[in-house]
């Protein structure tokens, strides 16, 4: 979708919106699939409202990326403009065991700021791709730790109340890669409470991650990390595994060798490829498991 509407293009740059045109969603998402759009970045939180109002007064449908790297997106000129922070300097800040965090940090590098500041908890989150408003709104988890566990406040963009606002972490609920944020709430920035760990403590931590994630997972290759949900008390990526589907594929888009719950984009592959992949092994698991499993990543359909 393009913004050409000269009133629109004068009103964004009032609001300090930079208006990019015809940025390929392919070149801002882990998967390296996804069509055309304009994309808009955000300098300032308080634009927000008034940059939504007015999206809405011309009919201009939108989308909010985050890091894109649990992200699977349509083929093609997209039907809606995407909608990006920019990133602030600094984008972290600690304050004894409290970690301001704007949500367009990257999570790695979060993880190992505050390290170096003698602040644990998230070691198992290193590797995950993403920035800190992703792991947020989805609870991102890994080696029995979750996200949503360390929050204390929540800075978002309330689209129903089509405000900012502060939440507690009580106000929030954090289930397995899950949380009551609406689908179009936009997670703005938080206040993350860390227990003190010695930094050669959490390194290690750290260290111990990193090696089963590269043991288990295809770390150098272009995925959207777990493609479904794990079942409970089960695993989809065994199921799959079980199956003899590693290595399947439609087109580019393939089941991995190395994890069966990651699906690659081993060159070329289209969002159809992708999804057609998707479908066909939850078909194929659904006959044999009596299973449906549920996507883990977020589709965005045109
Ligand atoms: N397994 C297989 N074959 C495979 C993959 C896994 O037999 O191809 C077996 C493993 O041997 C293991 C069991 O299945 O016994 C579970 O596998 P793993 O430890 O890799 O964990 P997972 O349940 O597949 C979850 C998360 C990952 C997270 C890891 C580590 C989900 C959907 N996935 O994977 O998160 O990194 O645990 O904590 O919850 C993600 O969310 O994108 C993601 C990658």
């Amino acid at each position: 979708m393009r913004v050409e509407d000269p009133r629109i293009v004068a009103a964004l740059a009032d609001l300090g919106v930079e208006l990019r045109h015809a940025e390929s969603l392919a070149d801002l998402t882990s998967l390296g699939i996804g069509g055309t759009t304009d994309l808009l970045r955000i300098t300032k939180h308080e634009s927000i409202p008034d940059l939504l109002n007015l999206l809405d007064s011309h009919g201009v449908p939108h989308r909010f990326l985050g890091g894109g790297s649990n992200l699977l997106v349509d083929d093609g000129e997209l039907p809606w403009v995407v909608l990006q922070l920019g990133q602030p300097d600094p984008d972290l800040v600690i304050e004894g065991n409290i970690a301001h965090v704007d949500a367009a940090a990257d999570l790695g590098r979060t993880v190992t700021y505050c390290a170096k500041h003698d602040l644990g908890g998230m070691e198992g989150l290193i590797g995950v791709p993403g920035t800190v408003g992703g792991a947020l709104r989805m609870n991102a988890g890994a080696y029995g730790m979750q996200i949503g566990s360390y929050v204390r406040e929540v800075k978002l963009y309330r689209a129903a109340a089509r405000r900012l606002e502060i939440l507690r972490g009580e106000q929030i609920s954090f289930e397995y890669r899950h949380t009551s944020f609406a689908p179009d709430d936009m997670m703005l920035a938080v206040k993350l409470e860390l227990p003190s760990k010695p930094y050669k403590e959490i390194l290690q931590g750290i260290r111990i991650c990193n090696e089963k994630r590269r043991s288990s997972q295809p770390l150098g290759q272009k995925s959207a990390g777990c493609i479904f949900k794990n079942p409970p008390g089960a695993s989809a990526g065994r199921m799959i595994d079980e199956l003899g589907l590693k290595g399947q594929s439609v087109g580019d888009a393939r089941v991995s060798d190395r994890h069966a719950n990651f699906f690659v984009n081993a060159g070329k592959a289209s969002a159809k490829d992708m999804l057609a992949l998707i479908t066909n092994v939850r078909e194929r698991v659904h006959a044999s498991f009596h299973v449906e499993l549920e996507h883990e990543v977020v589709i965005w359909d045109a």
